[in-house]
């Protein structure tokens, strides 16, 4: 029987990961892993661990694991590496692969919301502002906001990760790469404002995509509605009501007033579920099915 190594478990990621991994039915041996334990040989390892850390175990436990899957962004954009939706790209693992990626939560929820319009339009260009949750940001976010003071409050704040030298925040250039990446579109434009919001869990975002040719609504819900964990709804849809739950919602699908070569909608979903851990769940029952 195979064994499978949560790494990083007492964080908000290795425990939803740690109640996902109830839901495989392939028989599989479960190894926990805090800070400061021993990693033995494993057939599969998820990494639910910072950056620095990931980083360090990475070159570490490739000898002594058969597969990690990675759910920081240390590897997610390095060449050869699959950065992984099971929805979407299964067939980028490979008999070969041995470090898997899972993407960024907020960049989850759009290309979930992209992936099943691809075969039916060119995309010329995806704009999105998200408003995501506090869990996002882990633990130690989650103990700022529960602090008297907190900034998180009452606000929305728009920063996510560090600013860097083009203005962008490393959360926003994720957006643009990953997506690129994922839906294998390397000259998609994708521009966006990331947010935090004092929605303690599930990220929303505000999405306008223009593509090549006019849109059928009928065809554009059809398509969301017949993709796997992805939901159409004629009704509004709120953070509130998809936190705990493992589909993507979609709502307020409208085209532009003047142009209907675009669209417009919401998205909203548990980022610490199809964001993170049930993504993860999903690429480890791959691995134990398929490899
Ligand atoms: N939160 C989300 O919505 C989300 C979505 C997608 C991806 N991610 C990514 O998933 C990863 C985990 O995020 P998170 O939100 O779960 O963060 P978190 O709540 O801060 O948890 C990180 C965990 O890593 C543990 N850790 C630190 N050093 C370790 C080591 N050497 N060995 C084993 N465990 C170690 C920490 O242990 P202690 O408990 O001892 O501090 C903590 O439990 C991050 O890379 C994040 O970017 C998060």
């Amino acid at each position: 029987m195979e064994t499978v190594g949560i790494i990083g478990v007492n964080g908000t990621v290795g425990q939803k990961l740690l109640s996902q991994f109830k839901k495989i039915k392939t028989p599989f041996t479960l190894k926990t892993f805090g800070r400061n334990d021993e990693i033995p040989a494993l057939d599969i390892a998820v990494l639910c661990t910072d950056n620095p850390v990931s980083e360090r175990l990475v070159p570490q436990l490739k000898n002594r694991v058969g597969f990690l899957v990675d759910m920081s962004s240390q590897f997610r954009m390095t060449q050869g590496v699959p950065l992984v939706i099971p929805e979407i790209n299964p067939h980028t693992i490979t008999k070969t692969t041995r470090l898997i990626a899972s993407p960024n939560c907020t960049t989850t929820g759009l290309v979930m919301s992209l992936a099943p319009l691809k075969p039916f339009y060119h995309f010329k260009e995806v704009f999105f502002c998200s408003y995501q949750a506090i869990s996002g940001g882990g633990k130690p976010l989650l103990d700022d906001f529960h602090t008297p003071g907190s900034l998180y409050a009452n606000n929305c704040v728009p920063q996510i990760g560090s600013i860097q030298a083009n203005g962008h925040t490393s959360e926003e250039l994720k957006g643009l790469y990953e997506t690129r990446k994922i839906l294998e579109i390397p000259d998609i434009k994708v521009y966006c404002h990331t947010v935090r919001v004092s929605v303690e869990n599930a990220h929303s975002l505000g999405v306008t995509l223009r593509a090549d040719k006019p849109f059928d609504l009928e065809q554009v819900k059809k398509q969301w509605n017949n993709f796997p964990n992805l939901i159409y709804s004629e009704k509004v849809i709120t953070p509130k009501e998809v936190s705990g739950k493992e589909e993507t919602f979609i709502c307020r699908l409208r085209l532009d007033v003047e142009d209907p070569c675009v669209i417009h909608y919401f998205v909203t979903f548990d980022n610490l579920l199809k964001g993170a851990a049930m993504n993860g769940r999903q690429i480890v029952e791959l691995l134990l099915e398929k490899f």
